[in-house]
């Protein structure tokens, strides 16, 4: 069979099905067409000149690597003039970016962790793109910060980079998930594969045990069960993973399954977590979900939670269904 492009599936998805109206895939092509040059800037390391700190720090108070920043001029250079987006608000800016009123505005907003895992560029380990799509509200020109603030079951589309061995594209407009992988020589992204499902079991888990002795009693007692294997009361014997880019554990969850955890603890309870649920936490959890998982906070769907704010934090449990049940069914359990 001919490789399928991108452009290709965006056109006969819409044909098909009828769902991907012009300007949705317009802006997933520019998108795209971002992280291509993302990827190349993070492949070229230090021949780039690209590693290290940028000096500045971002809103969350996060030292920003130079990629960080460079990262988001990418994806805001890209999307500006198009005329598919009203407004655009990152991780890495303390406010919503309007368009620029040389431009037209389009119907969608566009939210993005520019660089996931950044703290592993310097030591050349997979980092990430994260994006979400929402709808402008009706009638509004010069979106808000609250514009933005509507739960993940309202996203449009949701996707992930993984700059690795390979630099892939996952993406979901609603309708099941699908991997593309960029053709270098081409320099366009080709379907690998449709319909990723995620194992509704597992026995590998993602979490930094460096902070266990925060956790909550609910992950606590979970995690303890998956450490005592074969002798405890699971009854078999869990391996563990941890990258530390969300993008490549939510990555390896995607394709062989496993469950990843960043949970309340007490050294971030104050904050709501450590990961953000705008440009993290709503995104992975749509797809997540798309391809069968679970994506809960321990007490709540992730894609149900109202925001209160843009740079709002989230703690997050996802991967395989059956596990991340287990761990609500917990937090349950100790709430009563
Ligand atoms: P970012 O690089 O966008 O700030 O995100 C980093 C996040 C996430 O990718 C990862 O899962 C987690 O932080 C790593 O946390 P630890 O440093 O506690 O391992
Ligand atoms: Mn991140
Ligand atoms: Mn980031």
């Amino acid at each position: 069979m001919k490789p399928v492009s991108l452009t290709r599936f965006l056109i006969e998805e819409q044909r098909d099905k009828g769902q991907i109206p012009p300007d949705l895939r317009l802006l997933i092509e520019v998108v795209a067409r971002a992280c291509k040059a993302i990827s190349l800037a993070v492949g070229k390391g230090a021949l780039g000149g690209v590693l290290g700190n940028a000096g500045s720090t971002n809103v969350q108070g996060e030292a920003q690597k130079k990629l960080d920043v460079l990262s988001n001029e990418i994806l805001l250079d890209a999307n500006e003039w198009g005329g598919h987006l009203a407004a655009l608000a990152s991780e890495e800016m303390d406010d919503p970016h309007l368009i620029p009123h040389r431009y037209p505005k389009g119907n969608y907003l566009l939210v993005f962790d520019p660089l996931d895992g950044s703290s592993n560029i310097d030591v050349n380990i997979s980092v990430g793109t994260i994006f979400s799509v929402l709808r402008c509200p009706d009638g509004v020109t010069e979106p808000n910060a609250g514009h933005f603030l509507q739960p993940g079951t309202e996203q449009v589309a949701a996707g992930y980079t993984v700059y690795g061995p390979s630099t892939l594209l996952v993406l979901t407009l609603g309708d099941g998930v699908h991997q593309f992988t960029l053709d270098r020589e081409l320099g366009s992204f080709v379907l690998t594969q449709r319909d990723l499902r995620i194992p509704e079991d597992t026995s590998e888990f993602a979490i930094n045990m460096s902070n266990q002795r925060h956790w909550e009693t609910p992950v606590q007692r979970y995690v303890q069960e998956m450490v005592a294997g074969r002798e405890g009361p699971r009854g078999r014997d869990f391996n563990m993973r941890w990258v530390a880019s969300m993008v490549a554990d939510v990555h390896r969850i995607m394709t062989r399954g496993g469950i990843f955890m960043y949970p309340l603890d007490a050294k971030t309870v104050e904050q709501g977590g450590k990961l953000r649920l705008m440009y993290e936490a709503n995104p992975m959890s749509l797809l997540v979900e798309q391809a069968g998982g679970a994506a809960s906070t321990g007490r709540q769907r992730i894609l149900e939670v109202t925001p209160n704010a843009l740079h709002q934090r989230v703690p997050v449990i996802m991967g395989s269904r059956h596990e991340v049940e287990l761990v609500a069914s917990y937090h349950a359990e100790a709430a009563r």
